[in-house]
């Protein structure tokens, strides 16, 4: 049995807290979620697990009865006639009918559509990006470059993206079908822009004059489900790709605000393919940054650019069905200073008659948030021809907001947040979660109540309180919520971390960079890692936290799952029972140099091959919910 970890709490004293806040920041002491006092974790009665023990190593963890079972890695075929997967040889035909590369966000959704099956259904992941050279042998930063042909970059554009794959449980786990709904989007499947940008001439470019049709979805990081049943994915880090520059003064500075040209990590991709070229097309980047809609149960739907939810960095996209039956979708921008925004559609969500929904997010208001220190947070909308948003500050209608919407967000005066990742809904208390991953580039002189530490290494988690939360019937639509944070993540035994919990952390039960969340069907909050480098920082794996009520009703947080090294921890998504836990693991054994000398060789373990990305469905032997 491994040992529980039990003892008091060492959470710094309100004193210590204060002292190393600047005073402008002193409201957010008094901000803090008080869930409970803190004490010993005895006898938890609803997280009733065995806490996993921090630390690293070249495999993964669960908590003793539970099993992880490794269901899709990359390269696993999922499309009639896809080649087994053959380490160092990928091709873009092959590639392109395989499973993805990095999985990122899961999403699991029954089968048949309108049924609540926990034991069959369509696993939707993101693809989100590639480690070039963990999928070559014998690149090194000094020719990696000129290593990648147009084949190989080819077949990179074909491991990122998205998959759905049919999946059902049978008597020894889940397995994987092939199915008629099984699918692949890249970065060149063919997709269309809807809403207010689609036809705007600032999407106009060589390749569709039009400014309706596009190619391929990049950097797809975490997403989010509708109410009508279809999957929201986005394009994240789309800039990466992008080199060059244009004469175009106005694309210019709309290029600059999202570092297209300034930051080409991807230099093979405009060497080999001219749209990734601004200075050939000034606007094929502006076909990017927007948020996808997929519908998995249409084996030939067209993924849909829903331009009217933002043009930023999409970490995500969720969704609230709000009591009007408005939908809300919270929208993180996932770069350091970057904002947090919410869209609101104008028509309702019908229950009865799903293809009434299909264009519900091609109409209404996208707002961002300014954060109070009292405690007050404003939803700014971003409507042309309101406050800033006008044509002397060189807007000429929606779609130019939309196109450039940092710019826009930068006017109305919206508060420069420490990184937003995944911002989730509870929807059984309507109370919101926005992780806050990490800024280290924040200094003393620009701290805020809703971002109050310098140097923040490892991140916080802040609660969005609309009108009404907690509680059964919230309104997502006020322009006014109330906000708190939830927790400074660190280690509260590091003095210098200025870690704050709500109520009890026991010895493993604090973390550090906080990214994608997810409730379970008791409405718990599950919270997942992704520390990148900064992992040698604080000496542990990524992983998975548990936040629930003990026995007595204070509130803890408890360590669920262990990352192989080098790994950070995606998905998560439970399926509608509570029985399985799904967990992406993207970007194993990074932590090392290249293929041939990886970090760890996860899931396979076999010599010479690299680590590969892969998906986990996590179970207990006893077949009861995960966490009680
Ligand atoms: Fe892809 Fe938001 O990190
Ligand atoms: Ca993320
Ligand atoms: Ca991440």
């Amino acid at each position: 049995m491994m040992p529980r970890h039990r003892r008091d709490l060492t959470v710094p004293t309100r004193r210590h807290f204060i002292r190393y806040l600047s005073l402008a920041s002193l409201a957010a002491a008094s901000r803090l979620s008080s869930a409970g006092p803190g004490g010993p974790l005895a006898n938890v009665r609803g997280l009733d697990f065995e806490e996993i023990a921090h630390g690293v190593d070249p495999t993964h963890h669960v908590p003793p009865g539970y099993v992880a079972q490794v269901l899709l890695r990359w390269g696993d075929p999922i499309l009639p006639g896809a080649p087994a997967w053959s380490p160092g040889t990928i091709s873009a035909a092959g590639q392109a009918t395989q499973f993805g590369y990095n999985n990122d966000f899961v999403a699991f959704m029954p089968l048949p559509l309108g049924s609540a099956s926990s034991a069959r259904g369509l696993l939707c992941v993101n693809h989100e990006f590639t480690n070039t050279q963990f999928i070559w042998p014998g690149l090194n930063t000094m020719n990696i470059s000129r290593s990648m042909s147009r084949e190989r970059t080819a077949a990179e554009m074909a491991a990122v993206g998205h998959s759905v794959v049919e999946i059902e449980l049978g008597a020894s786990g889940w397995r994987t079908k092939n199915s008629p709904f099984n699918r692949r989007l890249t970065a060149d499947s063919p997709m269309r822009l809807s809403g207010p940008a689609a036809g705007h001439t600032r999407v106009q470019t060589n390749e569709d004059t039009q400014g309706y049709n596009c190619r391929g979805v990049l950097n797809p990081c975490s997403g989010g489900k509708t109410p009508w049943s279809t999957v929201l994915i986005a394009d994240e880090n789309f800039n990466l790709m992008f080199a060059g520059h244009t004469q175009d003064r106005r694309e210019r500075r709309n290029h600059q605000r999202y570092g297209v040209g300034s930051s080409n990590v991807y230099s093979w991709w405009p060497r080999h393919f001219e749209r990734f070229n601004v200075a050939r097309d000034s606007r094929e980047a502006n076909r990017f940054g927007w948020v996808v809609e997929l519908d998995p149960y249409e084996t030939d739907s067209m993924p849909i650019k829903r331009t009217a939810l933002g043009r930023f960095k999409h970490e995500a996209a969720t969704c609230a069905l709000n009591r009007d039956g408005r939908v809300v979708v919270y929208l993180g921008d996932d770069e350091t200073f970057e904002y947090l925004y919410k869209f609101v559609s104008a028509q309702r969500f019908d229950a009865s008659d799903r293809s009434a929904n299909r264009n519900l997010l091609d109409e209404g208001t996208l707002y961002t948030a300014r954060f109070y220190d009292d405690g007050r947070l404003e939803w700014l909308p971003l409507r042309f021809g309101s406050g800033p948003l006008t044509r002397e500050n060189d807007f000429h209608d929606q779609g130019e907001v939309l196109i450039e919407t940092r710019r826009a967000a930068d006017l109305v005066g919206a508060t420069r947040l420490d990184r937003p990742e995944d911002v989730e809904a509870n929807l059984q208390d309507g109370v919101i979660y926005a992780m806050l991953t990490n800024n280290t580039s924040r200094h003393m002189d620009a701290l805020d109540a809703a971002n109050p530490r310098s140097h923040n290494a490892f991140g916080h988690i802040l609660k969005l309180l609309p009108p009404g939360a907690p509680g059964t019937v919230v309104d997502h639509a006020a322009d006014e919520f109330q906000w708190e944070i939830f927790l400074l993540a660190g280690n509260p035994d590091e003095p210098a971390h200025h870690a704050r919990y709500p109520g009890a952390v026991s010895a493993n039960g604090w973390l550090a960079s906080p990214d994608n969340c997810a409730f379970d069907p008791k409405g718990r909050l599950w919270i997942a890692s992704d520390q990148g480098r900064g992992s040698a920082r604080t000496g542990i794996a990524d992983g998975l936290w548990a936040c629930g009520e003990d026995a007595v009703g204070r509130f803890v947080i408890k360590r669920f799952f262990r990352a192989p090294i080098g790994a950070e921890v995606c998905g998560p998504e439970f399926t509608p029972d509570g029985r399985t836990l799904f967990l992406a693991i993207q970007h194993p054994g990074v932590n090392g140099a290249d293929y041939d000398h990886p970090g760890t060789r996860w899931p396979d373990f076999e010599h010479g091959t690299p680590p590969r990305p892969a998906v986990l469905a996590i179970t207990r032997e006893d077949g009861d919910e995960i966490g009680v």
